[in-house]
């Protein structure tokens, strides 16, 4: 197989925010994942699990989502601040999780671990079980500067300095558990909430502008002949329109056959999860469409109070493999991570990378202990999946422009290359479960490989546990010591394998 790159052909900017991480009181993924509290015999940083702090350190994650999904729809804000032996018990029936939640982590811990791991914060406030004042106050708690009340309790509770929270989510999954809402439903309570957020312009902080993200469509799934996208824009049409800027997707790929376990698969149920994963790109092309006509058809301002509603962004607040197995699982959502997961992550950023015109952020589910993780822990041990490598590799993609490529005559092989200060990063998915294959990488210009990392295994099932952390671990290998601009590279079965170049 051959691909020639030109370098000057670029699509757009792969914006760190499309490398983003979701974080929710399910299962272990705050509770005993990165919260273990610091009174604990884990090695903790406030509070806060060492090593998941500083193995995110190195991810860079541009922004992390929280408190949920589904939990944001039980979450009040105030049970989660103030000294911590005062904080109030109750009961999280979420996705299973069925443990008394104490509240540990509130607020102010969220805001010190995105700045520990230098994320912005992107808050769900609570629609289903809050209420208009209840966001509000929140809001208040979070970015007003001072002399308010609630800036007066942020500053006792140690936080003086306000935190600025640009991104708050208005609903989740509201077509689902987050209320099972028609279109119209949502329009009317969106409208409420999105119209009662406080601006903060009067305190004139350069970074204050709120960002409203309305719950969006679950993949391209019609619901009860209900088309998402179409109708909830429909909806905001018909009148003046409420402040919106973007819609948050949610994609699961679904692995619920009962022919494997997250472990345990053939080819077939490999080809099945690697498919999937794929398959996100068309829902991200139609969203575009559904949006884009939606925008059409929005209403003339009738008056200089109205501004037309030109632009919304698509971000995808969801996605990940879920395997049938997480249903049952203890703690809940709990599933390993092998190298089927792996490539399927790989595919689904190389999918936001290429149409990062359309996605302008994307947080995968979840990053610790649920769903598609990054990392697993049992008691002290803190296991880095094969994702966590997957981030760890693209992350070098951040801010690269990505270059356009021509069609390529392999269904095996799915290639991202990105151009930042001369410096080309091209990463190469060898989707195919049993072979290799050799790619010729035609650069039309002498270059210099400074880099070859490549992620893969014995097996396409192994994954990494407590016993054998370090299994499933990207390698860095030898690059070409010539420079050329032509180089043949091997690809390993089931691998994703980076390459850097210095254009000479
Ligand atoms: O990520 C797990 C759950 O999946 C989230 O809480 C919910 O939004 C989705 O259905």
């Amino acid at each position: 197989m051959e691909l020639s790159i030109d370098i000057d052909q670029t699509l757009g900017i792969v914006d760190p925010k499309l490398h983003g991480q979701f974080i929710e009181f399910l299962g272990e993924c705050i509770d005993q994942g990165i919260w273990v509290g610091p009174d604990s015999k884990i090695p903790n940083i406030h509070g806060f699990r060492k090593t998941i702090v500083e193995k995110m350190q190195a991810l860079h994650p541009a922004v992390i989502r929280w408190p949920g999904g589904c939990y944001a729809d039980s979450y009040h804000w105030r049970d989660g601040i103030g000294p911590r032996k005062q904080r109030p018990i109750t009961f999280n029936e979420n996705f299973g999780t069925f443990t008394r939640d104490d509240h540990q982590f509130g607020t102010d811990e969220f805001m010190e671990f995105c700045e520990l791991v230098g994320a912005e914060p992107w808050i769900n406030i609570n629609l289903m079980s809050g209420t208009v004042q209840e966001m509000k106050d929140w809001m208040e708690y979070c970015n007003r500067e001072s002399g308010t009340d609630l800036a007066r309790l942020r500053a006792q509770n140690g936080h003086p300095a306000p935190y600025h929270v640009k991104y708050w989510g208005i609903g989740n999954e509201v077509w689902a558990g987050g209320g099972f809402m028609t279109p119209t439903a949502y329009a009317a309570k969106y409208r409420e909430f999105a119209t009662a957020m406080p601006s903060f312009k009067h305190d004139l902080f350069d970074k204050e502008q709120i960002y409203r993200i309305a719950s969006g469509p679950d993949g391209n799934k019609p619901i009860e002949r209900v088309n998402w996208t179409r109708d909830l824009l429909k909806e905001l049409a018909r009148y003046r329109q409420p402040s919106i800027q973007a819609l948050d997707l949610h994609y699961y790929n679904w692995n619920l056959a009962n022919d494997d376990t997250p472990t345990e698969f053939d080819k077939q149920s490999w080809d099945r999860v690697v498919k999937g994963a794929g398959e996100i790109e068309e829902v991200i092309v139609q969203q575009g469409e559904l949006i884009n006509q939606g925008l059409a058809k929005m209403p003339t301002p009738e008056s200089s109070m109205d501004q037309r509603l030109s632009k919304l962004e698509l971000i995808v607040g969801e996605w990940g493999v879920w395997h049938r197995d997480a249903f049952t699982a203890k703690p809940a959502l709990k599933q390993q991570v092998t190298m089927r997961d792996a490539v399927a992550t790989a595919i689904t950023l190389n999918v936001f990378q290429r149409h990062c015109d359309l996605v302008k952020m994307a947080t995968v589910a979840q990053s610790v202990n649920v769903l598609n993780a990054l990392f697993l822990t049992e008691d002290e041990k803190t296991i880095m999946t094969p994702n966590y490598d997957v981030f760890v590799m693209y992350q070098r993609h951040q801010n690269g422009r990505v270059i356009q490529l021509p069609a390529m005559n392999s269904e095996k092989l799915d290639v991202m290359a990105t151009i930042k200060q001369g410096q080309l990063t091209v990463t190469i998915i060898n989707k195919d479960y049993a072979k290799s294959h050799q790619l010729i990488l035609r650069l039309g210009a002498l270059a210099t490989m400074t880099r070859h990392e490549e992620l893969s295994a014995a097996s396409p099932n192994e994954y990494n546990s407590a016993a054998a952390p370090d299994r499933v671990r990207k390698r860095t290998k030898a690059p070409a010591p010539f420079a050329a601009d032509v180089f043949a590279l091997e690809l390993p079965n089931a691998s994703v394998s980076q390459f850097q170049f210095r254009m000479n």
